[in-house]
């Protein structure tokens, strides 16, 4: 598609990039706003996100495995793909030979559920291990369906950890204290978090050494980044000087959209190169490999939602060396 075809939508955007401090003298006609090199301007005649592709190395084969890589998935706000792209990006990283256990943080057991296991049905989750001192992690590991890949489980049970946690001594590092000796046989450590600021994302954070932060490209979504940014800086302050933001994934991305095109811009002025240029689009396969409880990567193996998860898993790789 040429840039002057450009969709009729486009028209209001391209005048809102106009400083609204010093009109113009003169209008510009829509081939020179699009040739201007305004990023929201380019935003509307190409795809922001092809336009930053650039290649990632493939992963080299590991011959020993360890100590792990903690990353926790977080954003306060629900449905964002936080759960969906522990999975996915854990099962990728699993396929490049990586030892891979996830870490679902919770209640309402999603992470659990989206690998085929019920968490009500479980006697141990990574509640005990929290607060029982009889219980460790190992004992409440479970294999999943994915070779190399394992679960902490959690359900409704770990909703009064947040609570019961309060009175503890060292409340912030109880799930670090579970993890610790787990360390030494995996490559990564996915946490899924709960969407809140609370007792538990702070557990996750104080454990962590990196955090994803997946960002769904809609506008509403931006606004709770600072204060998530915000909190980062505080427990890195406080409990755990290493963390930092490993990066921000665009997830539920539509190119065929004005806005999400925009918003995905957006983001990149922001935050610029720690935004992941694996970018996961969205389609209605993602919803099925819940139902179906397991990852994209079996489900669709050969789908691009499954290879965005590769690529992001080949990012996360290269990021960390
Ligand atoms: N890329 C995507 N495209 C379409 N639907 C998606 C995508 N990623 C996640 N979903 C769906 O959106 C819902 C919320 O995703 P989820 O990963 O559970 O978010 P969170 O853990 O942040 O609450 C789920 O039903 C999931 O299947
Ligand atoms: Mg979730």
């Amino acid at each position: 598609m040429s840039r002057d075809a450009a969709d009729p939508d486009a028209l209001p955007f391209e005048d809102e990039t106009e400083p609204a401090a010093a009109p113009p003298r003169r209008r510009r006609s829509r081939k020179a706003a699009a040739a201007s090199g305004e990023s929201r301007a380019r935003a509307v005649s190409v795809d922001p996100a092809k336009e930053r592709l650039r290649p990632i190395p493939e992963p080299v084969t590991l011959h020993s495995h360890g100590p792990a890589r903690v990353l926790a998935l977080c954003n306060q706000k629900g449905g964002v793909g936080k759960t969906t792209s522990t999975i996915n990006l854990g099962a990728a990283l699993a396929e490049f030979g990586r030892r891979v256990l996830l870490v679902d943080f919770d209640p309402q057991g999603a992470l659990s559920v989206g690998l085929g296991v019920y968490p009500h049905q479980l006697d141990l989750t990574v509640y005990n291990a929290l607060m029982e001192r009889r219980t460790a992690g190992e004992d409440v590991l479970l294999k999943t369906g994915v070779s190399g890949m394992d679960l902490l489980p959690s359900n409704i049970d770990l909703s009064a950890a947040e609570v019961q946690l309060v009175g503890e001594v060292a409340r912030e590092q109880a799930l670090a204290r579970v993890l610790g000796p787990l360390l030494p046989r995996y490559d990564y450590v996915l946490i899924d978090c709960q969407p809140s600021l609370g007792l538990l994302t702070i557990n996750a954070l104080t454990a962590a050494h990196g955090v994803i932060v997946p960002l769904e490209c809609e506008f509403f979504s931006l606004r709770g980044v600072a204060l998530l940014l915000d909190t980062i800086e505080k427990v890195q302050e406080r409990l755990n000087p290493e963390l930092r933001v490993e990066g921000i994934l665009a997830t539920m991305y539509d190119a065929r959209t004005l806005h999400a095109r925009e918003v995905f811009s957006r983001v990149v002025d922001a935050f610029g190169d720690k935004v992941f240029q694996s970018v996961i689009a969205r389609t209605v396969r993602f919803p099925e490999t819940t139902v179906a409880g397991e990852p994209i990567t079996t489900w669709a193996p050969q789908s691009p939602g499954a290879n965005a998860y590769r690529d992001l898993a080949r990012e996360v790789i290269a990021r960390a060396v």
